[in-house]
């Protein structure tokens, strides 16, 4: 199994880092109160694909995700968009601070970790 290890105590609360897992980038934010409320307060019916945030995150404070877009696969920037998380530049798809599609072409959330590596970051929380 890969493992990565990611001190998160250097990640202040609300900023993003990238890293690369596997090959692909990792979106990791380390999340406001505010933020993680406005995630967790979203009426979901008028979700494309209506996710509860509490079922995307281990811990409500780190958001932890696949960083490509679920439209075509381009790599989305952080602290943009229209709903306060990610915006990808190649068609214009706007994701929410839980990663959940809310405009443009994406037809669903970024793809949020739970595997292994989770598990690891867990470990370094606790
Ligand atoms: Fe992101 Fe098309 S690849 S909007």
């Amino acid at each position: 199994l890969a493992k990565t290890e990611v001190e998160l105590a250097s990640i202040p609360e609300g900023k993003n880092v990238i890293i690369k897992w596997r090959g692909k980038p990792v979106f990791i934010r380390h999340r406001t109160p505010d933020e993680i409320e406005e995630a967790r307060t979203v009426d979901l019916k008028a979700l494309r694909d209506p996710q509860k945030d509490e079922d995307r995150v281990k811990k409500p404070e780190w958001l932890v995700m696949l960083g490509v877009c679920t439209h075509l696969g381009c790599v989305p920037i952080g602290e943009s968009g229209d709903y306060g998380g990610w915006f990808c530049p190649c068609h214009g798809s706007h994701y929410d601070i839980s990663g959940r599609a809310r405009k443009g072409p994406a037809p669903v959330g970024v793809f949020p970790l739970y595997s292994e590596f989770i598990l690891t970051l867990s470990c370094k929380l606790n």
